[in-house]
């Protein structure tokens, strides 16, 4: 089946599988390998983006199910070339490790202080819940946030 979505802000067709998830989509068939894949299973975050506005898992969405829709990847959050916020506080913070989980918790944390400018340290918590770092013990990531929320 053919889909129409919006992403990044640019209207984009692919031929999808009626099973294939957005993740799949986005990786292979659109060419924003920026969500990553290692779950596949909602677990991890690592595969965040904004779908009209509210954060999923896009390894849990159809890609069907964006069809006419609009998403928002890591790759959409830079303004022509200039990091978002949030991407320049995990470099500064020094956030970012191998990188995996990276582009869910940027995103993550992108549409927390979209909704929350000056986050709690428990809104933080909740708010990053969903993804899961395997290297760099979070406290960083934390100061990473409230770097990008000053
Ligand atoms: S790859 Fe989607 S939640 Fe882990
Ligand atoms: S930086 Fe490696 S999993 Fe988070």
């Amino acid at each position: 089946m053919r889909i129409e979505v919006a992403v990044n802000g640019e209207q984009r067709e692919a031929d999808v599988w009626p099973g294939e998830s957005l993740l799949f989509a986005l990786r292979e068939r659109l060419g924003l390998p920026g969500s990553k894949n290692a779950c596949e299973q909602g677990e991890c975050g690592s595969c965040s983006v904004l779908l009209d506005g509210t954060l999923v898992c896009a390894c849990l969405v159809l890609a069907a199910q964006a069809d006419g829709h609009e998403v928002v990847t890591v790759e959409g959050l830079a303004d022509d070339g200039a990091l978002h916020p949030v991407q320049k506080a995990f470099v500064e913070a020094g956030a970012v490790q191998c990188g995996f989980c990276t582009p869910g918790l940027v995103v993550a944390t992108a549409d927390l202080l979209a909704r929350r400018s000056d986050p709690s340290e428990d809104e933080i918590r909740e708010a990053l819940s969903g993804n899961l770092c395997r290297c760099t013990g979070y406290q960083k990531i934390f100061d990473a946030v409230r770097l990008a929320a000053r």
